[in-house]
This record gives structure tokens, sequence and C-alpha cells, in this order.
């Protein structure tokens, strides 16, 4: 991404997400992946993927030649990204030389039809939504929502023995390096406010729930078929720069740190958390900080 496609997004979030693609690249299952190929059904699909944000991994998919043909739904709670990927996807087949048409709801992207739904998750779960789905993918999204609770539902927005491919899910450790001696006294506060955080007046996500997803897959009666580690690693390269627009993805990382702990004197010192962040923000400047985040992948089919 260029500066000035960075700039020309109408929410920071949109860059932070735009920003992670290439940190997602790298991380992604190959093996999982490889069992989604082989789980993908032939034709033109119905896929629908939740939280799906800007749109990156429609974009990936089509990249990757796992899907072609058929219908894509990206549903998501916050309109303004969904309008923000609606001229991403746009832009991003413009660069391919794909065929791109703006439709009312969403775009035409090559053979493609693209539909953006507006949708909070639990609401929309509780609602009508129109035909089952044949493929659900859910990508950095179920970290942040009470998996047991929805899985259930989720299976219900598809065919039985429809596909799933959960990727990217937080798994509990966040390392930065160098090391810094206050690092697990602000890890534990985060996991903390992660493990605590509402939205939406339900529980929405926890630290752990990469681990935690293998049982709960179970218990709703869709075990994984294949499953395995999709860590983010990200570091400069030898000139000390990071790749792409990594090092705002970074700073983003740093950002939402700071944003969960700075109200939260009782669980992080004020002043270790400003020296840690302080800390971080120089090595990123120098290109010194690097960052892993433990994250899991799973695919298989829905009951039935
Ligand atoms: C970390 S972002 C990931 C976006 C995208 N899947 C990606 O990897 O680039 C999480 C996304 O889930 C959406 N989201 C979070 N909670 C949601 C909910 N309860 N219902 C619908 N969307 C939700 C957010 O608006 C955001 O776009």
């Amino acid at each position: 991404m260029t500066s000035s496609d960075a700039a020309s997004m109408a929410s920071g979030y949109a860059r932070y997400l735009a920003a992670k693609t290439t940190v997602d690249d790298r991380a992604l299952n190959r093996p999982v992946l490889g069992e989604l190929r082989r789980l993908m059904p032939a034709g033109a699909p119905r896929v629908l993927e939740i939280g799906a944000g800007l749109g990156t991994m429609v974009a990936r998919l089509l990249d990757w030649g796992v899907v072609g043909a058929g219908e894509y739904i990206l549903l998501d709670t916050d309109r303004q990204l969904l309008d923000d990927s609606r001229r991403w996807l746009r832009d991003w087949a413009a660069a391919r030389g794909l065929r791109r048409d703006l439709r009312p709801d969403g775009l035409q992207v090559g053979d493609l039809r693209v539909r953006l739904v507006h949708a909070e998750l639990g609401r929309y779960l509780e609602t009508e939504h129109g035909p089952l789905a044949d493929v659900l993918i859910a990508n950095a999204v179920l970290d942040l929502v009470d998996v047991p609770a929805i899985l259930p539902g989720l299976f219900r927005l598809l065919v039985p023995g429809g596909v799933y491919w959960f990727t990217i899910n937080y798994d509990g450790e966040s390392i930065f390096a160098p090391d810094h001696p206050h690092d697990d006294q602000v890890m534990a506060a985060y996991h903390r406010d992660m493990d605590e955080r509402v939205r939406y007046g339900r529980p929405a996500g926890e630290s752990r729930t990469g681990r935690h997803l293998f049982h709960h897959l179970r218990a709703a009666g869709a075990p994984a078929l294949a499953a395995g580690s999709s860590d983010w690693v990200v570091s400069a390269g030898p000139d000390g720069t990071y790749p792409g627009d990594e090092a705002h993805f970074l700073r983003s990382i740093l950002s939402t740190i700071e944003d969960a702990l700075r109200t939260r004197p009782d669980r992080v010192d004020p002043v270790d958390l400003a020296d840690w962040l302080a800390a971080r923000g120089r090595q990123l400047a120098a290109g010194d900080l690097v960052y892993l985040a433990h994250q899991l992948d799973f695919a298989g089919r829905s009951p039935g």
C-alpha cells in the first residue's frame, strides 16, 4: 500500500487492516489452508465471511486461487469499514486488471459476486438471514466473540456438512523483543482486559481462544479436520525497515495495548506503562522491535 492509499482510507482502522494483510499472508497455516482447498466445493459456492472488515481475505483467496466464482458475503458490524471495502476491493481488482463493477449491495470482481452485509453477529444469528452458506470464514474474529455461545448458531448458517475455516485465533502469547522488565506486567494486564471485555451487551472474546477452540468445535459437533499455528512474526529487514506498511501495523498494536490499559492504573502502574510504551516506540522507530503473537487456524465441516 502506498502512503496515498493510506491517506485515502476513511478510517484509521482500515489502514491497520490493510497493513495487517502481509503479516497474515505469512502467518496463515499452509497445511490448514491445504485442507480448506481440499474441502472447498467445486463450482460457484456461497461463502460467508463474518467480521470481514476491509475484505482483504476475499482478495487474498482470489489471488491464491481458492475462490473464483459464486458469491462471497462480507459481514461486519462496522458500516464505515464496509464502505471502505467497496472502494478498496475495486482498486485492488483494478490493479490486477480484473473486471470490477460496483453494485448497490457490493461489487462484482471477476466472476465473483461480493455482497456487503452490515450486521452485528449476535443479532444476525437471532434473525432471518437467507440462503445457507457452503463455506464459513472468520479471520482474526473469533477471539472477539463468545465462542461457545455462538458456535451452534454459526454452524446453522452453513449447509449440513458445510466447510469452515477459522483462522488467526489469538492464543495467549505476545512476545516483544528485546526483553523489557515490564513485559510480563503489561501482557498479563492486557490479557485480563481481553478476558473481561464486553461488547454489544455480551462477553467479547478471551485471550486463549485458539487452544480452547479444539474442544469448543468438538462440543459443537464439528471437530477440526486440520489445525495448526498461524503466529504473527514481524521484524525489520537487514536495512532496518519493516516490510509493506508493517511499521504502521506495529504502531497500531502498541496503541491497542495503550488504549486498553491507560485507564486501568489498578492493573498496570501508569509510570511503568508509559516507560514500556516509550521504549517500544523507540525500538520501532529504530527498526529494532520484534513482535510475535501466537495464534491457531482450524478447518473442518459443520455437523450433519
Ligand atoms: C480484527 S478485525 C479483522 C477483520 C478481517 N477479518 C481481517 O482479518 O482483516 C475484526 C473485525 O470483526 C468485526 N466485528 C467484531 N465484532 C463483531 C460482531 N459482534 N459482529 C460483527 N462484526 C464484528 C470488526 O468490526 C472488525 O472489522
